[in-house]
């Protein structure tokens, strides 16, 4: 069987293209006491930029944290929160931020429509009901949240995501102007969970000609932007937007590999971001990716980026098995990589070596 792919819904795209955020809520706001629920990533927070929020007054505006990656226990602290107003359900939730609020927007449309916890619907089409209308405004680029079909989400027992074809987005707002401000080397390291995910998608037993596709235009973007002499450039913003757009794209027709599997590990016991936990492991992936990981430690090199060493010096035993733990359960992913007979190559030992190289 195939699967029917639904990708997003509409896409808003050039630049300063977000001051027409108000006119396509507009079109949303049909009754007398219709409501958007805005979440905003809290580096907005006190800045300009919140006035250009088009906040009416009976409108929602949530700062979400993003120290932390997504748990499925602030998605259903949010969504009862705003159930207890008795405003009846938001003709919107608008995700504005990079791939974790993004993430909490698709999480928390999902559920509320969906009864109990976040938590019960970690995996592949578990949500029975279609969400709320979601809009998602990508402010960094590179995690791919903006177009995907999952909202990855730590729950108490797992990092795992919300997959299926309730998951995009309906409306997609891409603006290169937004992520002119973000600060390095935060900026890279999110960019390079695009490049990753294109080398993971074009590199395994899983990859398709769409992926391919979708992944190798990515892949060329990703070159042109951070093997140049200046990757913060307007113009480089456009391409690194459309990168993970693409980047994002290309996984649906495809699948993450070994660099995600372990960073799902990673993450999970220590709570590093996505994008520097992947660039820790990516580092250590000669094995399965040799000329990737040359090309990513020069544009590391010619981007001045100088990656945390000794991440996992002192974690204990437990720790490291834990990771290795999570790592094993990620079978799809590893299946992509190594084929069917992964689990006789992806050995406890082989994961607890890798580990602590890092
Ligand atoms: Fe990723």
């Amino acid at each position: 069987m195939f699967r029917n792919y639904k990708a997003i819904g509409r896409i808003l795209y050039g630049r300063n293209s977000f001051d027409q955020l108000d006119d396509l809520l507009g079109e949303l706001r049909v009754e007398k006491n219709s409501y958007v629920l805005f979440l905003l990533d809290v580096y907005f927070e006190g800045k300009e930029f919140m006035k250009r929020v088009p906040l009416h007054a009976q409108d929602i505006l949530k700062i979400i944290e993003v120290k932390d990656e997504p748990k499925t226990k602030i998605v259903d602290a949010i969504v009862a929160e705003v159930k207890s107003l008795n405003k009846g359900l938001p003709v919107s939730v608008v995700g504005i931020g990079g791939g974790s609020v993004m993430d909490y927007a698709k999480a928390i449309r999902l559920m509320f429509t969906n009864e109990g916890s976040s938590a019960l619907y970690q995996g592949i089409d578990l949500i029975r009901n279609k969400g709320v209308h979601c809009t998602v405004i990508p402010t960094i680029s590179g995690t791919g949240a903006e177009v995907s079909m999952t909202t990855v989400l730590t729950g108490p027992e797992k990092k795992l995501g919300i997959k299926g074809n309730f998951t995009p987005a309906d409306q997609l707002v891409i603006d290169p102007a937004l992520i002119a401000s973000v600060p390095e080397p935060h900026r890279f390291y999110t960019a390079m969970d695009c490049y990753i995910h294109n080398i993971e998608a074009l590199n395994g037993h899983r990859k398709t000609v769409m992926g391919d596709s979708l992944g190798t235009e990515s892949l060329r973007l990703c070159r042109e932007i951070f093997l140049s002499e200046d990757s913060h450039t307007p113009e480089n913003d456009e391409k690194l937007m459309i990168a993970s757009y693409l980047g994002g794209l290309s996984l649906t027709y495809s699948e993450v590999g070994a660099c995600h599997a372990i960073s799902y590990g990673l993450a999970t016991v220590t709570g590093i971001h996505h994008g520097v936990g992947n660039c820790i492991v990516f580092n250590q992936l000669e094995e399965f990716y040799p000329e990737a990981v040359k090309e990513f430690r020069a544009m590391m090199k010619n981007n001045n980026i100088d990656l945390p060493k000794g991440f996992n010096a002192n974690r204990s035993s437990e720790e490291i098995e834990k990771m290795i733990d999570v790592s094993l359960t990620l079978i799809f992913m590893w299946a992509h990589v190594c084929g069917p007979d992964w689990q006789k190559i992806i050995t406890r030992e082989k994961l607890r070596g890798l580990l602590l190289k890092m």
